[in-house]
């Protein structure tokens, strides 16, 4: 029988919610601090599926979430399409060569790199209990492309904005390079396990109107396309941060199965202007659950009313941060399951 967080993404409208938290696995958690300090560095644990999928599994043991999202990042994809890849301590991660000085053409693929992530997913899969749904994920080339451009992350992409502007089909060829490996990743997930894909778009909220068309609705159309084409029942989740009023535009012409909403989504707003039964997910400022007490639970209830007419998967607006205390994640989910709808 599949879990609440499958059922709720296949179209239900059940009246408990299932739930689970973009990063669940992560530095928030003493024992993922133990295991990262044991390995050395995050990519070490990445590359380590033991490692990988025991760090996947953490969140699920303490607090018994919905889902389990695969330990990993949006960059192994560059870094299997050729680029270096490392995070740098308090900085965050470097790529190279960027794409504004070398071209696609003079990197060269090293597709094993995504091995050891499909390992990871099968021993999930094995150790997760029933009930429970596996999410894989992949970042969505848009975003994926600024960090391949710019080598790091970067306020508001400029870099990658105006080149997109300066040579179109060039940055077209990038999207499509980009657009092509994340399909075949999301397709490996899927044979390895995943019961369920992602799509973070932490940056479609940079884009003006023509280009949000172009960069964020068209790539991910032709991998969620793709996607239902070989494999018919699995749900797509598309998460395009800061899409504000273009969200129902994404959502009809994409095809995703679900929505994820960032915090500065009003729920009923999303309620309203969202196609009629489609599910999603969100969208409790990850600030709140930092701070915690009483405000937390009025908005995390605001949050379920505002939803309740339609399939619904709780979650934050973007991902933990490093400093929540994990009492205030019990105090969530203690509000999430006395709900009913
Ligand atoms: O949600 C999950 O628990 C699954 C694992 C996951 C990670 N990153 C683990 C991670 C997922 C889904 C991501 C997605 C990701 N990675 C995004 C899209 C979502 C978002 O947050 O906007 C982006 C933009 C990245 C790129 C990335 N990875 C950055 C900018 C950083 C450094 C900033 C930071 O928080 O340290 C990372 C590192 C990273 N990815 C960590 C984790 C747990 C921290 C690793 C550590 O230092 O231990």
């Amino acid at each position: 029988m599949p879990g609440l967080l499958l059922r709720t993404l296949r179209g239900e409208n059940l009246s408990e919610r299932p739930i689970w938290l973009m990063r669940q696995a992560g530095r928030y958690l003493p024992e993922y601090r133990a295991l990262r300090a044991d390995k050395g560095s995050f990519l070490a644990l990445v590359y380590d599926s033991d490692a990988a999928a025991e760090i996947t599994l953490q969140p699920i043991r303490r607090f018994g979430f919905d889902g389990a999202i695969l330990f990993s990042d949006i960059l192994i994809v560059p870094h299997a399409m050729g680029q270096d890849l490392q995070f740098l301590e308090g900085e965050g991660p470097s790529l190279s060569p960027r794409l504004i000085d070398a071209s696609l053409e003079s990197l060269s693929a090293v597709p094993e790199r995504l091995t050891p992530i499909y390992e990871t997913v099968a021993k999930v899969k094995a150790g997760l209990g029933s009930g429970r749904t596996l999410l894989g994920f992949a970042g969505s080339p848009w975003t994926v492309a600024t960090y391949m451009v710019a080598g790091k992350g970067s306020r508001d992409q400029h870099e990658t904005r105006a080149l997109a502007y300066r040579d179109p089909a060039g940055f077209q060829a990038i999207i499509d390079a980009i657009t092509g490996v994340t399909i075949d990743y999301l397709a490996g997930q899927i044979a390895a396990g995943a019961e369920a894909v992602q799509l973070f778009d932490s940056w479609a909220g940079s884009l003006a109107p023509a280009e949000f068309e172009r960069w964020v609705i068209a790539p991910n159309a032709a991998i969620v396309a793709s996607l239902h084409k070989r494999f018919p029942e699995l749900p797509v989740i598309g998460f395009p941060k800061g899409a504000g009023e273009k969200l129902p535009a994404y959502a009809g012409e994409t095809c995703v199965d679900a929505v994820g909403l960032d915090e500065t989504i009003d729920p009923a707003w999303a309620a309203r202007a969202l196609p009629e039964g489609l599910p999603v997910q969100g969208n409790l400022d990850p600030l709140l659950l930092l701070s915690g007490g009483t405000e937390l639970e009025r908005q995390a209830l605001h949050i379920l009313d505002c939803l309740a007419g339609r399939p619904h998967v709780f979650n934050l607006g973007h991902g933990i941060g490093q400093h929540t205390p994990v009492e205030h994640v019990e105090q969530l989910l203690a509000v999430i399951r006395g709900w009913r709808g």
